[in-house]
Formats: structure tokens, C-alpha cells, sequence
């Protein structure tokens, strides 16, 4: 057996939060991390599910994990539940190694994919099934229940049964089940999933509220990446069974590291470039249909005279028919091939010179019942060029 995990665990660190680092306890240096995966890998005979993935949470983080479908996101979340056995690497969790732990001796508790609620029980007798099989004294129980109760906002519903209750109220049920053995660590495995737009969108703020109240790490897998900015205080990208990227929401979205993650979230426009210096931190290339250059952060290694693409959101690009000022701006030209209106926004197809189509997402400050633009109009597209992100693969 491997030594119970005692590399996973580096001296000089602390438990206690700074409060410089309060809601963001990965840049403090100090702090020891509260759920620690090292070299994490998961193999289903030839095929490898998750590839030696190493992971930092933090207390009262909520952790998401997203990515496509198959891309091992259950896998690693029963890893950490205990439900299934690593081929290799440790997990730790609040300074335990818990990898050769069995599920009922993690301080973890899931909740699954398709969520189980008893249909012959009551909201109350699903929510107390945990605490009577600890056989807890019937006070206690009727006492950790109706706060739970109150927590999920489902006490004047105790009494119904699953199948008298909406889809949002039942993963209400479904949450409460999984709270009210208070676990140090809950994993949802696509807790939404089931509801529709509306409901989901309710009940994201209402998770967000929970844990809040109750201080517990939660680390959420969703394939939806608005439910996941919505959600989290980082974000684990994961593709294939490897992490692309890990940062807060804005990270992620602002400085995706490829172009894959940047297209996750999201549409981005890409422009043909060629660098032409690079300086610490600092890189300056030449768009091929422009004569702009733009100097913007790069912290990758592309060498001077390199092919490379430049990245910029559909949000951040302005769309004109007049030239818009060169200072600090990239500026490039087009005619207008399609436009969507949307109400609070419009979207613009361009055809650029090189024939490429540019999105422009242009919000509709003016109230007007006339387009500011139409059809093969010619136009200016332009940006800050601090905008612009570099992407090589
Ligand atoms: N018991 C198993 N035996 C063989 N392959 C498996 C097993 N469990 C999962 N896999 C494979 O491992 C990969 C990851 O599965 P996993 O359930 O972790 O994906 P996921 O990211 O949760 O996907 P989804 O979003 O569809 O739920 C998939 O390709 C799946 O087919
Ligand atoms: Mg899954």
C-alpha cells in the first residue's frame, strides 16, 4: 500500500483563512487545500476515463466541474465518493487520506446523476430516512429535519409525496436528503439537469443561498457552462479525462488558455496572426488582414515570426460606419451579411476582407424601432486591443 498520502500535504500551511484571501483561498499560498487529488487516474480496462488529474478545493468552495459528455466527470466524482477505486493516485480530504476509505468513513456524501427519492415516503420521512437508520433519538430527528426543512424552503410540503411535488421541489427533497447528514463535503452530479430553464435558473441561486448558509464544500459537475459561471467560485474544465483549465468564472471566460476552453464558453472570433515581439508577459503580433498590430498578455512561449490566432468575444468588438479612433483600438473592416435582433441586443454576422464571418453581439442602448444598421451595409469592427486573446491550439 502506498504511504497514506503524507507528499499530498506540504509543511508551513494552515487551516485558519486570511482574510485577504477570504473568497479566494487558492492565492493564498499559506492555506492548505481541503480536498487534495494528486495524480488521480481511472482506467476501464484499456480506456483511460480520467488521466492522473491533480486538484486543490478549498473549504466552503463551490467547486464545479464541467465538461462534455464521457469526459469522466462521474467517474471522478465517484472517486471521490468512494464508489469507485483509483488505478492510481491519493485523494485527501480535510488532512485525511480517505483513497482506501470505503464510502460510509468519507465525510462526503453525493448526490447522483438521477436522483433517487422514496415515491412511498413523505417529503419529511425521505428527508429524516438517513437519521433513523443512525437510529438518532426521535427528538433530534424531528429537530434536524423541519430546520432542514426550513433550509429548503419545503415545510408546508412535508406532508406531500414525491409524485404530488414540481421537478424543483423534489431536487429540493433530493438536496435536503443529501444535506442533513451534514457532510463536510457534498458532490452533485448534474443536480439541475432534470429541471427546465426557468426552475433551473431559480434553483441555481437557491443552491448558491444553501451553501452559503451551511458552509459546505460542494463541488457540482455540470455540462452546462452558464450554470457553471453561475455557480462557481472556480471552475475545473475538463476534457477527455484531463483538466484543460481551472480558474474563477471570469478567468476562464476573460483568459481561456486554448481554444477549446474559449469556445466552451461561449463564441470567439478568431483573426490569423503572426507575431512580431515578445516580451516578458508581454506579446505584440500582426493581424494578416489588418496592418494593426496589438500587444496584448501571453504568458505561453511563441517565438517572433510565429503563426498564431488572436481570440475576441463577440461582446467585445464595436460595429460602426464610421472609423472608429486608432488609439489602443485594432480596427478592421466588413459588410453586413445577416443581423439578429434580440431586444437588449443585437447580433451582427460580418464578412470580413479575408471572407471570414465575425460575430458582433452589439447591445441596444437606444430605444428605436429602426435598425441602426441593415444588410450589406459596410462597416468598421473594432476593439480594445487589451481584448484580444492569444490562442495557439
Ligand atoms: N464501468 C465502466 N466501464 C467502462 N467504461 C466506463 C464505465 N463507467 C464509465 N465509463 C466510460 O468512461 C467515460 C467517462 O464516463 P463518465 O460517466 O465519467 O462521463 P461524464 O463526464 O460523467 O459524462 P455525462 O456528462 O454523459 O454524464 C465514458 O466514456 C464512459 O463510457
Ligand atoms: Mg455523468
Amino acid at each position: 500500500m502506498t504511504t497514506p498520502g503524507n507528499t499530498l500535504n506540504t509543511l508551513n500551511t494552515t487551516d485558519t483563512p486570511n482574510p485577504e484571501f477570504i473568497n479566494t483561498p487558492w492565492r493564498d499560498p499559506q492555506q492548505r487545500p481541503f480536498i487534495e487529488i494528486e495524480g488521480l487516474s481511472k482506467r476501464f480496462g484499456d480506456f483511460i476515463a480520467v488521466d492522473a488529474v491533480n486538484l486543490k478545493i478549498y473549504r466552503r468552495e463551490l467547486f464545479t466541474i464541467l465538461g462534455g459528455s464521457g469526459c469522466g466527470k462521474t467517474t471522478l466524482l465517484r472517486m471521490l465518493a468512494g464508489f469507485e477505486k483509483p488505478s492510481a493516485g491519493r485523494i485527501r480530504i480535510d488532512g485525511v487520506d480517505v483513497t482506501d476509505l470505503p464510502p460510509y468513513l468519507r465525510p462526503v456524501n453525493m448526490m447522483f446523476q438521477s436522483y433517487a427519492v422514496f415515491p412511498h415516503m413523505t417529503v419529511y420521512q425521505n428527508i429524516a430516512y438517513g437519521l433513523k437508520k443512525e437510529k438518532l433519538p426521535r427528538a433530534e430527528i424531528k429537530e434536524r429535519v423541519g430546520r432542514m426543512l426550513e433550509l429548503v424552503q419545503l415545510t408546508a410540503l412535508s406532508k406531500r409525496k414525491p409524485n404530488q411535488l414540481s421537478g424543483g421541489q423534489r431536487q429540493r427533497v433530493a438536496l435536503a436528503r443529501a444535506l442533513i447528514k451534514q457532510p463536510k463535503v457534498l458532490l452533485l452530479d448534474e443536480p439541475l439537469a432534470a429541471l427546465d430553464k426557468k426552475l433551473r435558473e431559480q434553483t441555481q441561486f437557491e443552491l448558491m443561498n444553501i451553501q452559503d448558509k451551511l458552509g459546505i464544500t460542494f463541488v457540482v459537475v455540470t455540462h452546462d457552462q452558464e450554470e457553471a459561471m453561475t455557480l462557481a467560485s472556480r471552475i475545473a474544465v475538463m476534457d477527455a479525462g484531463d483538466f484543460v483549465q481551472i480558474g474563477t468564472p471570469s478567468e476562464v471566460y476573460e483568459f481561456p488558455r486554448n481554444h477549446f476552453v474559449a469556445s466552451f464558453f461561449g463564441s470567439i472570433n478568431l483573426f490569423d496572426a503572426t507575431v512580431t515581439s515578445v516580451d516578458a508577459g508581454e506579446l505584440c503580433v500582426l493581424l494578416d488582414d489588418s496592418d494593426t498590430e496589438i500587444c496584448t498578455r501571453y504568458e505561453g512561449e511563441l517565438a517572433v515570426g510565429s503563426a498564431c490566432k488572436i481570440g475576441v468575444r463577440p461582446e467585445k468588438l464595436l460595429i460602426s460606419t464610421e472609423r472608429p479612433a486608432e488609439q489602443g483600438n485594432t480596427i478592421t473592416r466588413g459588410v453586413v451579411e445577416d443581423l439578429a435582433y434580440k431586444g437588449n441586443r443585437s447580433i451582427y454576422r460580418v464578412r470580413a476582407q479575408n471572407g471570414r464571418i465575425i460575430m458582433v453581439s452589439a447591445q441596444n442602448k437606444q430605444r428605436s424601432a429602426h435598425l441602426p444598421l441593415e444588410w450589406d451595409d459596410e462597416v468598421y469592427l473594432s476593439w480594445p486591443s487589451d481584448c484580444s486573446v492569444v490562442l495557439t491550439a
